[in-house]
């Protein structure tokens, strides 16, 4: 199973026997392979490979994103910023709490956390240094334990917060997918799947009776 977020990548990883392509679409949170939006990959890969297993990434977190990327062409889909804020997850409370409350327009992409993925621009949330023009110094600005060990994180890398992480969690990396706009609630992540089926199997029933999809309410 390979994440791609081109044309010619998803080609490449056929090539060398991939099974299942991810089309990552500019619209995930996290580092971006791409510079599309995941409908025009998927129409683009799916043009090129009519048999190839595809699974797209970005802009998915309900039943009704999934049933749309099908009706697009894909297979399925992957997604990570729904289930940041579960109970499962061991992401920091207050990056779990902001992924809830925050909107598509408080997601950027940027260039600035580079140390440890350098020249690989990543969807965040908005903070204060996304937002700054001038580049500050790296200094430490929190530790994160791994084991006994307390690793010092310097401001700019590409580290996402955890439970573990003490510090000035507000200016680290927050992987963030525009599709925060329709996460609302913190759950279990059985609960976020289970909803997330019971959506995508009304999709479809209202399909097989006729009815039009229409686009998902924001919130
Ligand atoms: C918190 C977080 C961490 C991620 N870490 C990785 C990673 O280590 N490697 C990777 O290939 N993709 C990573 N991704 C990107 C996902 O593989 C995927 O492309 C993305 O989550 C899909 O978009 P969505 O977040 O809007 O659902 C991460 C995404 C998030 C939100």
């Amino acid at each position: 199973v390979v994440q791609i977020g081109t044309p010619d990548d998803a080609s490449a990883a056929l090539r060398l026997g991939a099974d299942v392509l991810v089309l990552q679409g500019t619209e995930a949170g996290g580092h971006l392979l791409g510079e599309l939006p995941v409908a025009e990959l998927l129409y683009a890969v799916r043009t090129r490979h009519p048999d190839a297993v595809i699974a797209v990434a970005g802009g998915v977190a309900t039943g009704t994103d999934l049933a749309r990327a099908r009706s697009a062409g894909a297979d399925g889909a992957m997604a990570g910023t729904v289930f940041v804020p579960t109970a499962e997850s061991m992401a920091h409370p207050l990056f779990k709490r902001r992924i809830v409350e925050a909107r598509a327009d408080d997601t950027v992409v940027t260039g600035r956390y580079d140390i440890g993925w350098p020249a690989r621009p990543h969807r965040v949330l908005r903070n204060a240094l996304t937002e700054e023009s001038r580049r500050l110094p790296a200094t430490f600005i929190a530790t994160t334990r791994v084991g006994a060990a307390r690793i010092p994180v310097p401001r700019y890398s590409a580290t996402v917060p955890g439970v573990r992480t003490e510090g000035r969690i507000d200016e680290m990396a927050m992987y963030c997918g525009t599709s925060c706009d329709r996460v609302t609630a913190q759950d279990t992540a059985a609960a976020v799947v289970g909803k997330l089926r019971h959506e995508y199997e009304h999709e479809l029933s209202y399909e097989r009776e006729g009815g039009t999809w229409t686009a998902p309410s924001n919130r």
